[in-house]
Parts: C-alpha cells; structure tokens; sequence
C-alpha cells in the first residue's frame, strides 16, 4: 500500500483554484468548514453543502466577509438523501453553473464505537447510507457535470481505519474501506476516458468534533487545527495534481 503526500512544503499560488466552482460536503464544521474557506481564499466558488442550516450561513458568511467568490449554499440531510434529491441539485448547479470542476466528500458520522458482535444495526445503517450510499448517489449524479468541466478532481475522504482496520471502530472503518474501494472503481473506470481524477484523502488525526467524540480522554491540542492540515486538500483540488488518478494520499 503506497500513502502519497502534498509535494513537500507545498504553497499554493493565491489563485490556485481562481475560476473554478467546487462542492464541499459536511461544509459547516470540522475539516469541511476549513476546506471550503481554503478554497474559497484561493479563489473558488465554492458550493456548502450540509445538514445544518445555520452552520452553512455561518461559513457563507466568512467567505463573503474574506471577500471570497460568492458561494452557493445546498441544504441537504445525507442520511435520508434519496436520488430524487440528488438529481434536483444537480439540475440547480447545472443552470446556475453550467458544471463543476471538484467535489469533496467530506461529510462522515462515527456511529458507535463497540464490538461488531453488540453492533446496533440503525446505527450501522446510518453510518453507512451517509458515508457510503450517499457519496455514492451525489457522485452518480453529479459526474454528468464533472464530466463537463475542462479536468475535475474528485476527493474522496478516508481514514486511518479505512486503510487497516481495528477493533470497535465498527461500521465506520468499514465504510472507509468501501469508501477506498469506490475511490478504486470510479478512478479505474474514468482513466484514460475521462479528465476526472479521483483520489483518497485520510485528513489524519484533526482537533474536530469528530475527533473529540472518538477520544474524549485526549487533548484536543494534541492534533493539528482543520486550518492547518489544507495543503493536500489544496494539492489535489488544483490543477498541480492534473495526471494523479487512483492514489491514496494522507493529509499529514
Ligand atoms: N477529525 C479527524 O481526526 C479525522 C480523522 C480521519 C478521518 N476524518 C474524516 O474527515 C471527515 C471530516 O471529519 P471531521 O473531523 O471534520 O468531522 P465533524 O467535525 O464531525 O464534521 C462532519 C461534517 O459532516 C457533516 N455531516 C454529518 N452528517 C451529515 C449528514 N447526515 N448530512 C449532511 N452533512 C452531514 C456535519 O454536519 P453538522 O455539523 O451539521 O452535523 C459536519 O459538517 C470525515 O469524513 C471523517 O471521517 C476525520
């Protein structure tokens, strides 16, 4: 298993990602939120997509603070998007955008920490239709617009537990695992036909609400901020990653 990183010290030119329009899932908190200002500061259009209505203002409201592109905002629960869903947002960016240049599935639920054998099935189900059926119904329903941009990166997040997995981290490791698989299957199926590329990305241990949740006992200064691990996010949604397909990449 080859992981690849950012290209050391890698700093991104200021208009990095100047005309491009990019959606963010789970884009009002955590390494979303983080992600969708970097982008924006680099001078993308960035669609917030999310669950929680005011998270999403709160991260508009940044951007246009910053000056940033104004960025368009899609409200959407993934535990109960269906593809009806999907296929009406996907007409909304298409007559507002015309196509999209990078989609970051971002968004994840952690579900239960225990042993597969007092797993409860809701919660394994739920994290499953969000990490996985989810990712899967936007990316069906968004490469049409994907396919229309002049090169587009998808990106996929990962984990530590989706690349070896390890006990009582349940349905979530294995999701990252299927997330690694579709990452595969989608880059195979586009190489040479196509000029979307589709990478995974573990962010690494991140002070989040995620990470909290996943070690109470730990010090949340123990890990680096979201703001502080963006260069490969930057790397793989710009133009200096064109030729890279099918890779697995670690944040840190
Ligand atoms: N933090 C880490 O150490 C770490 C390590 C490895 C991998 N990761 C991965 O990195 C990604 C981001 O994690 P994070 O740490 O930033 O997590 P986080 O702080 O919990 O943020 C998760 C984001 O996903 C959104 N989300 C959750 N369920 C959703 C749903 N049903 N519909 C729409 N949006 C939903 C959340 O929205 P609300 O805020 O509205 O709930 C939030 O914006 C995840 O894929 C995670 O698995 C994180």
């Amino acid at each position: 298993m080859t992981i690849h990183h950012a290209p050391a010290d890698y700093h991104p030119p200021r208009d990095l990602l100047h005309g491009k329009t990019l959606l963010v899932t789970g884009a009002g908190d955590g390494i979303g939120r983080a992600a969708a200002l970097s982008y924006a500061q680099h001078g993308a259009t960035v669609i917030l997509l999310g669950r929680t209505a005011s998270k999403l203002e709160a991260v508009y409201d940044e951007i246009e603070t910053m000056g940033g592109p104004q960025p368009g905002m899609a409200e959407l629960d993934l535990a109960a998007a269906t593809p009806e869903n999907c296929i009406t947002l996907a007409a909304g960016l298409e007559s507002e955008f015309g196509h999209i240049d990078g989609l970051l599935h971002n968004a994840s639920v952690l579900g239960e920490r225990r042993p597969i054998e007092s797993a409860n099935y809701a919660a394994w189900q739920e994290v499953m239709q969000v990490n996985v059926n989810a990712q899967f119904l936007l990316t069906r329903y968004l490469l049409p617009l994907l396919q229309a941009a002049p090169s587009a990166s998808i990106i996929l997040t990962s984990s530590g537990v989706g690349r070896t997995g390890k006990a009582y981290w349940g349905a979530y490791a294995v999701s990252k695992f299927a997330t690694e698989g579709f990452m595969q299957v989608l880059a195979s199926e586009l190489e040479n036909t196509s000029k979307i590329r589709v990478n995974s990305l573990n962010p690494g241990a991140t002070n989040t609400a995620m990470r909290r949740t996943a070690y109470p006992a730990e010090h949340p200064d123990t890990n680096p901020s979201a703001a502080d691990i963006m260069a490969c996010y930057l790397y793989l949604m710009g133009d200096d990653s064109r030729d890279v397909t099918g890779q697995m990449f670690a944040a840190q």
